[in-house]
């Protein structure tokens, strides 16, 4: 596959306004999303609730890509179709998260390294075959007295270069994710230069490494005040210091950015993607991969039960559909009842 392909699969994931779906929860993470409902966490009960939402008529036009955990780019729907096709015949690529979770950097620190590096070329040869057609691996950033330091960004953001090196040897786009953390009381100017020491870093270390950047799409948070900062940032201060940050670190080849919601609201994780994209055209695309914001509703309204799937599928179009209009800056507020 030639640099031109991994580049057009970019292009597509984040065309005319789709975005991505971030189903990639791990086993821990889905069993808490589940203990909120009262559901047990099974493989089975997984498949019902992800293959509900692949086969939810909102996928269509407003999903470019779906990323998955392992368990599901190997299962099944109900009918015997592979989870891979359900998707594919929404017109999404499914994609798969191939890093393996965080420890400290050092002992009883609060910063964190992502692992996954060792047998990842093999992994990724397995899951092309499969027919995964792009990849994403997740760095996470503390902010917290004194930090994050230099080193911890710095070893995060080559694991990261590291891993899309080795994606795209394997003919698969890589999603770099380099989270800024929302925990906190940091102000958004404190978020505003953390994020920009990481983007910094992270492009620095994917030149070097000779990562195509065209064959890349970009997972960053957005520029925002600490979940528990008493100063919250408004919705247009927000949207201008995420475009400020991002034009001033983020080469102009890049496909696409497509963000993380990270404990923002369904609505204000709309909002502030709509109010980046109102603020004008830029050379990359700016659209969402939103895990909680795509989902929280949808799950709220399905419950574990049969009867409330169309409802819940119904829930989870409405989201898709609002955020693809905000990916255009088309969205406002009226439309969402
Ligand atoms: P959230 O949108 O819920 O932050 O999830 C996106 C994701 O993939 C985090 O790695």
């Amino acid at each position: 596959m030639s640099v031109n392909d991994l580049n057009k699969i970019a292009e597509y994931i984040v065309s005319n306004g789709k975005g991505i779906l971030a189903a990639d929860e791990s086993t821990g993470t889905i069993k808490k999303r589940f203990d909120s409902i009262d559901i047990e966490s099974t493989e089975q009960s997984r498949r019902t609730y992800r293959e509900m939402l692949f086969q939810a008529d909102g996928m269509k036009d407003n999903i470019g890509g779906v990323i998955l955990f392992e368990e599901t780019l190997k299962q099944n729907a109900e009918n015997g179709t592979s989870l891979v096709q359900v998707i594919s015949n929404q017109g999404a690529l499914p994609g798969i998260k191939v890093d393996k979770g965080l420890t400290p950097i050092s002992e009883g620190s609060k910063e964190t390294i992502t692992n996954g590096l060792d047998d990842l070329d093999q992994r990724c040869k397995e899951y092309y075959q499969i027919g995964a057609k792009f990849t994403k691996w997740r760095a996470v950033i503390n902010i917290g007295n004194g930090i994050p330091t230099d080193d911890c960004i710095d070893e995060n953001m080559l694991r990261l270069a590291n891993y899309a090196k080795i994606v795209q040897a394997n003919k698969m786009v890589p999603i770099v994710e380099p989270e800024v953390l929302m925990d906190g009381s940091h102000s958004i100017d404190e978020c505003y230069d953390a994020t920009s020491r990481v983007l910094k870093s992270l492009f620095k270390h994917l030149k070097d490494m000779n990562v195509d950047i065209k064959g890349t799409i970009l997972k960053p948070n957005m520029v925002i005040s600490g979940a528990s900062c008493p100063n919250q940032a408004e919705i247009q201060e927000v949207a201008e210091k995420t475009v400020r940050c991002l034009l001033e670190n983020v080469p102009k080849e890049l496909p696409g950015i497509a963000f993380l919601s990270g404990g923002q609201s369904d609505i204000n994780a709309t909002a502030h993607l709509d109010a980046m994209n109102k603020i004008g055209e830029f050379s990359w695309k700016l659209s969402f991969s939103y895990g909680r914001a795509l989902q929280q509703a949808a799950l709220k309204v399905w419950m574990g039960k049969k009867e409330n799937i169309a409802s819940a599928q119904s829930a989870f179009s409405h989201r898709a559909l609002m955020n693809k209009k905000a990916a255009l800056g088309n969205w406002n507020k009226d439309i969402e009842n």
